[in-house]
């Protein structure tokens, strides 16, 4: 029989019409190659055909595998071309689509910068240590001795009550001031001392200039002869550096237990020269710490003589330093994390 007679089935008739037309109509690689299974996978027409063999009289099935075996080659070339032409249009798609324009502006790269607090702490430090300080750092939970008792403030005293404490137990507390710091420092170090001493404290305190946690810097210098001159020449050194050029430093009588006697210590004001504006309320002054000459109960406390040495102590308030120094009007500002505020303080 002639191969030509052999059919391959009653509606097998135009397969490769069929296959020509659906591989026409599929929109993506993947719906090409999900047609072209349908034709030529394992569960597609063409292993169907090959499946049909046995129902063929034994004499006609070479010619038939043959005519099956063409029909498959030509839908591999008919799949293949389609193939080819899907990538390529795909290709061009995804090139249009990502087109660069080159002459757009790039995306900046933002950089961070140090805090306000880390940069005026910073700052302490660097004059400090341009007058020979060294940094110690004492532990933020303190016991009542080292942040009270042993800093002339016994139980019943009433300057307890100035500064409002967390307690964490019996005993122990959140400090209140780095002058819990003098104690530590003196009880390991004999004199010459000079020692400052950056760090948290934390008293029950709200409002626009105070914090529950603010930041302290204390300083401490003891040996023999030091005077209330010494002090003040250190300070007068510190507000030229810190503010202007022209700041000046006056004293105050005041009182602190671990201080006899004590000041508190006024910078001129140097948004208006001195002369009087709203930021120093009119007085041509700013007070910005508490200072005073080491109560000799404090050096006996530490086993310093104080018939031989005596010392000076100053603790000022981080937040208010930097708050003076760049204008700023709110205590809240440092802790609410708004980068509006923070990226003014890039360098
Ligand atoms: N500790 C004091 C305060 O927190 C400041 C101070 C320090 C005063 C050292 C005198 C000497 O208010």
């Amino acid at each position: 029989m002639e191969d030509e007679n052999i059919q391959l089935g009653p509606d097998q008739g135009d397969i490769v019409a069929e296959a020509q037309q659906e591989a026409e109509q599929a929109s993506s690689s993947r719906a090409l190659y999900e047609t072209k299974m349908k034709f030529l996978g394992r569960t597609g027409k063409i292993t169907a055909l090959l499946k049909g063999m046995r129902e063929i009289a034994a004499e006609n099935r070479p010619a038939f595998g043959k005519k099956v075996n063409a029909l498959r080659e030509k839908l591999e070339e008919l799949f293949a071309a389609h193939e080819a032409r899907m990538k390529e249009k795909e290709l061009k798609s995804k090139l249009a689509r990502e087109q660069i324009d080159v002459t757009m502006p790039g995306r900046k790269a933002k950089k961070g910068g140090l805090h306000p607090i880390t940069r005026t702490r910073q700052e302490l430090i660097d004059i400090f240590a341009g007058m020979g300080f060294e940094v110690f750092e004492g532990p933020e939970i303190e016991s009542e001795y080292y942040n009270f008792t042993a800093l002339n403030t016994p139980a019943d005293h009433p300057a307890r009550d100035m500064q409002d404490t967390f307690y964490i137990t019996e005993g122990f507390l959140l400090r209140t001031q780095t002058s819990a710091g003098q104690i530590r420092l003196m009880e390991q170090k004999k004199p010459p001392i000079k020692m400052l001493s950056p760090g948290r404290v934390f008293r029950s305190d709200d409002d626009a200039t105070h914090s529950p946690m603010f930041h302290q810097m204390e300083g401490l210098v003891v040996d023999k002869g030091i005077t209330l001159c010494d002090l003040q020449g250190m300070l007068d050194e510190f507000a030229r550096t810190m503010f202007s050029s022209l700041s000046k430093t006056r004293l105050r009588p005041s009182y602190f237990p671990f201080t006899e006697p004590s000041v508190e210590v006024d910078v001129s004001c140097a948004a208006c020269g001195g002369k009087g504006c709203p930021l120093c309320k009119g007085t041509g002054w700013i007070e910005v710490l508490g200072a005073g000459m080491v109560n000799r109960r404090v050096l006996e406390n530490c086993g310093v003589d104080p018939d031989v040495y005596t010392g000076f102590a100053f603790g000022m308030g981080i937040e208010r330093i930097a708050m003076l120094k760049y204008g700023i009007g709110h205590i809240r500002s440092f802790t609410e994390n708004d980068v509006r505020f923070l990226e003014q303080f890039k360098d």
